[in-house]
C-alpha cells in the first residue's frame, strides 16, 4: 500500500526537536511515513519558536512558502504547532488562512485527534494549552533507530527571566516521574541507543514538586544503565546547580564532563534587572567549584547583549567577565524585545546599531578564547563518539568528545555511528577540531 507522507519543519531548541520526533511517532500510528520530499507530503507540520523575533520571521516565511503547495494540492493539511503557535493562537489564521490547525505546546498528544477532525470537517482548529499548561501527557517516544536521543525531564519554566517569553508559552514547570524517564532510557539502551540528552528549561530544578526526587538522584540512576555511554543534559540554571549534582557527575561513569551554564550577562546590575537570581560573585564561585571537582570539564554559556539599560560600562564588565571565565564556547544573542515580557516595556532600550557593534566585539573576544583553548588540544588524543559522515564530505567523519567538542577526521577504518574512536588532534579551529583516527 502507498503510504501517506508527512514532513515536520522544526525551529527553536532541542525541546522542539524532541516534540517533533514524538509527533512523528503519533503520525506513524495513523499510518503516515516521514518524507524529505515536501511535494510528497500530505501532512506538513511547522514546529515553531518565538524566543527571538528572528525566529518568528523565518517561520512566517516558511508558512508563506507552503501556500503555493496547498494551492496545487488542497489535500495537504498544514499544522502550526509549538511555541509561536501557543503565543499567536487564532491570529495565525488571519495572517495565513491556508493553515488548517494550530496546536499549542502542551497539546501535542492531541495531534492525531485534531488531524482526524480536520479530515472530517476541514474547518480551522485551534487547541492551545491553558496558561498553567499543566503536565503534558506522555506521548510515545520516537521509534527511529537513532543512536542519540532527546529525553524531556521537565516541561515549562517558573523562572520568568524578564527578557524571556518561554514561561508564557511553555507554561509552569512540571517534572516527569523518575520512573517514566528511567523506563524510557532503559528501553533505549536495549535498542542500541548510546547517548541520551535530558531536556528541560532548568534541569537542576527537576523533581522539586515530587517527593524523594532530585536531578542528582535522576543522574545517579541513569548513570547505572548499561549500554548508554553518554548522558548529557540541558539547560542548567546557575542558581540551582547543587553540590550533589556536581558530586554525582564527578563520580559518574557516563555523565559528560560538559557544563553549559548560561550566565546571560557580566554586570550585576543587568543580572538583577534580568531576574536571574544570582550575582557575578555567586556565579564565579560556582564555576570554581565545578572546575575543582571536574578539572577536565568544558564550560559553555549563553549571553545576551543589548538588554535594556545596558551601558558601555556594563558591556565592558561583560567582556572582562568572559575573559575571566574563559568559556570553551559562548552562544551569543542580540536582545530581542518580546511583547508581554517585563523587559519589553523597560526604558532605555538599546539602539540596534549599538547592539550589533557590541555583539561583534563580544564574538571576536570569545572566538579568540575558544581558539586558544582548542589549540592546546593539538597533539593530544581524544575519545570521540562517532556520529557519521560530515555534511559536506562523505569521507570525512564527525563526532564529539565527552566534553562536547566537535571532531572531524578522514575515515580509513571500519568505524560506525555509535562507536568510540581515538583521534589525534592535529589542527584546532574555533568551533571544530581536526585530526587522524588511530586504528588498531
Ligand atoms: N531555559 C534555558 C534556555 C532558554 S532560551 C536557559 O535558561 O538557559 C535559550 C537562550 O536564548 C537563553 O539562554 C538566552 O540567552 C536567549 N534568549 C532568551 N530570550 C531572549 C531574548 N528575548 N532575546 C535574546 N536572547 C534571548
Ligand atoms: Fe527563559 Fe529564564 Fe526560563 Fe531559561 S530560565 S527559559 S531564560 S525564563
Ligand atoms: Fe523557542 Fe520554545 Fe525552545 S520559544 S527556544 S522553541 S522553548
Amino acid at each position: 500500500m502507498e503510504h501517506n507522507r508527512y514532513k515536520v519543519f522544526t525551529y527553536g531548541c532541542q525541546m522542539n526537536e524532541s516534540d517533533s520526533l514524538r509527533m512523528g511517532t503519533q503520525l506513524e500510528q495513523l499510518g503516515y511515513k516521514s518524507t524529505e520530499n515536501l511535494e510528497d507530503a500530505t501532512i506538513i507540520l511547522i514546529n515553531t519558536c518565538c524566543v527571538r523575533e528572528s525566529a518568528e520571521k523565518k517561520i512566517h516565511g516558511k508558512i508563506g512558502e507552503i501556500k503555493n503547495l496547498k494551492r496545487k494540492n488542497p489535500e495537504i493539511i498544514l499544522g502550526v504547532v509549538g511555541c509561536m503557535a501557543q503565543k499567536e493562537g487564532e491570529k495565525l489564521f488571519r495572517k495565513a488562512p491556508h493553515i488548517d490547525f494550530v496546536l499549542g505546546t502542551n497539546k501535542i498528544h492531541e495531534l492525531n485527534n485534531v488531524i482526524n477532525d480536520i479530515k472530517m470537517s476541514r474547518h480551522h482548529m485551534t487547541n492551545l494549552a491553558p496558561d498553567d499548561g499543566g503536565m503534558p501527557q506522555e506521548v510515545l517516544p520516537p521509534t527511529s533507530d537513532a543512536l542519540s536521543v532527546w529525553v524531556p525531564i521537565t516541561y515549562g519554566c517558573n523562572n520568568f527571566c524578564t527578557y524571556c517569553i518561554v514561561p508564557y508559552v511553555r507554561g509552569r514547570e512540571h517534572s516527569r516521574p523518575m520512573s517514566a524517564i528511567i523506563d524510557e532510557v532503559q528501553n533505549y539502551s536495549k535498542t542500541g541507543v548510546k547517548e541520551v540528552t535530558l531536556l528541560g528549561q532548568n534541569v537542576n530544578s527537576y523533581g522539586k514538586e515530587l517527593t524523594d526526587t532530585s536531578f542528582a538522584k535522576l543522574l545517579y540512576e541513569l548513570d547505572k544503565i548499561d549500554g548508554i555511554e553518554r548522558v548529557r543534559y540541558m539547560t542548567s540554571h546557575p542558581r540551582d546547580l547543587s553540590d550533589e549534582v556536581i558530586d554525582v557527575i564527578r563520580n559518574s561513569r557516563h555523565i559528560c564532563s560538559h557544563f553549559h551554564l548560561p550566565v546571560q550577562h557580566g554586570s550585576d546590575r543587568i543580572l538583577k534587572a534580568m531576574n536571574r537570581g544570582y550575582t557575578i560573585e555567586n556565579y564565579r564561585n560556582l564555576i570554581k567549584k565545578v572546575r575543582t571537582a571536574v578539572p577536565d570539564c568544558s564550560l559553555t554559556t549563553d549571553i545576551i547583549v543589548g538588554f535594556p539599560g545596558e551601558t558601555d560600562e556594563d558591556f565592558k564588565d561583560m567582556l572582562e567577565f568572559i575573559k575571566e571565565m574563559r568559556y570553551d564556547a559562548a552562544y551569543t544573542f542580540l536582545y530581542s524585545k518580546r511583547s508581554g515580557t517585563p523587559a519589553a516595556t523597560m526604558e532605555n532600550q538599546v539602539e540596534e546599531k549599538v547592539k550589533k557593534e557590541r555583539l561583534n566585539k563580544l564574538m571576536a573576544v570569545q572566538n579568540e578564547i575558544s581558539l586558544e583553548i582548542n589549540k592546546k588540544l593539538e597533539g593530544s588524543v581524544v575519545e570521540v563518539m562517532v556520529e557519521g559522515p560530515s555534511r559536506t564530505d562523505e569521507a570525512v567523519y564527525t563526532g564529539r568528545t565527552s566534553n562536547n567538542k566537535i571532531v572531524l577526521w578522514e575515515k580509513r577504518g571500519q568505524e560506525q555511528a555509535g562507536d568510540l574512536v581515538q583521534v589525534k588532534i592535529n589542527h584546532a579551529q574555533t568551533w571544530v577540531l581536526k585530526g587522524d583516527a588511530i586504528y588498531g
